[in-house]
Order: structure tokens, then sequence, then C-alpha cells
């Protein structure tokens, strides 16, 4: 299973659950079969950014019932501080040639939207055919630049949340929910 790490294990760190389980496995569920449909004979490649899209590209890739590729790109805008600098950089690049293909960007979550509006612009400039976004969480609050995912996930408050691929200082990408984490978890790290 993706994420068994479960918020009864860590008690101490988390504040409140703020998405069970159940309501993520129910939008992917969702987005797998309306992703089946929209490119049944179609070949595309799924990708992911890394790390966080890790466990939402899993999950759904299996509930998917077509055949996929999936490659990864791994991308940094944040430096190490908790605000976008506006800069993408590419850490880790893709292996395939997206030249013409059918690309669904996978996501854990758009922030300020800076990393997922660059990357489709990006996969664009190098030819792909089409370049279509499943986010599966999005803060509202936070966006900076418009985009219009079509495969829309679930709406949060702009809380600190961390697991199913979220994470604070790497860790507690294997929670099985999203949870917000305890300040005194990032308040006793930041004084350390
Ligand atoms: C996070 C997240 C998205 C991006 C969203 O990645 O996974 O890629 O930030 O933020 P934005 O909408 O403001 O661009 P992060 O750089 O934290 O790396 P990670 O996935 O390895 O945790």
């Amino acid at each position: 299973m993706i994420g068994d790490v479960k918020i009864s294990d860590i008690p101490n760190d988390i504040e409140r659950e703020l998405v069970s389980r159940e309501q993520i496995e129910a939008c992917i569920a969702r987005v797998a079969a309306q992703v089946s449909r929209d490119y049944a004979g179609r070949d595309p490649l799924v990708v992911g950014v890394l790390k966080g899209a890790v466990n939402t590209l899993v999950a759904l890739t299996d509930a998917m019932t077509i055949n996929a590729q999936v490659d990864f790109i791994s991308l940094s805008s944040y430096g190490a501080g908790t605000q976008s600098s506006g800069h993408v950089v590419i850490r880790q690049d893709l292996s395939a040639d997206v030249s013409g293909r059918d690309v669904l960007v996978v996501e854990d979550i758009i922030d300020s939207g800076i990393t997922l509006h660059w990357l489709t612009g990006e996969l664009k400039r190098r030819g792909a055919a089409s370049v279509e976004v499943f986010a599966l969480f999005d803060k509202p609050a936070r966006h900076k630049v418009e985009l219009n995912p079509k495969y829309k996930g679930i709406e949060i408050p702009d809380e600190f949340v961390v697991g199913f691929g979220l994470d604070y200082a790497e860790k507690y990408r294997n929670l099985e929910s999203v949870a917000i984490l305890r300040p005194s978890v990032y308040d006793k790290e930041e004084r350390a």
C-alpha cells in the first residue's frame, strides 16, 4: 500500500487530519476513470514532478484502465525557504522525448502555481502534442499565477500540510492521509 504510516503512529507531530485516505482514493479513482476515457487509444505519457507527486502518480496509474508510460522530472523553485523564489530549476530532467506526445502532468499540490505554469510551458516548447494537468491538492489562496487544470483535485485551505507525498523537511511523505502539522514541529526545528 502507498503510505502506510498512520496519524496514530505519530500523534505528537500532527494537529489533525485534513483529508482522509478515503477522500484521496475517491478523488484519484474519479480522475483515473476520466483519464482512461479521455486517453483511450492515445498512449499518454504520465509525468510526475519529483518528489511529492510519486504517491499520486502511482495511485493514479494503478487505477487507470489503459496503458500509460511514466516519466519523472525533478524541479525546484523553493531553495531552502518556504516561499517559492519564482525561478524554476531542473534538478533532473525527463528521460523521454515529449515531442508529439500526449502528456499528462501529475502533481501533489498547486501552491503558487509557478512550478506547473513553467512546466506546462516547457513541455509545449519541447513539442508535446497536448499537455494536461492533474494536481491532487490545490491551495487557491496561494496562487500567484493562473492555472486551470483539466483534472481537478481537492481544494485545501492555506495550512501547513503533510502526507501522501507532501513533506516537511523530507519527512511525512509516507503518511497515509493529509494532515496539519503541529507548529511545535517546525518551530522547534527552526530554533535549532
Ligand atoms: C512542491 C510541490 C510542487 C510545488 C508546488 O514541490 O510538490 O512541485 O512545490 O509549488 P508551487 O505551486 O508554488 O510551484 P517542492 O519544491 O517542495 O519539492 P518536493 O516535491 O520534492 O517536495
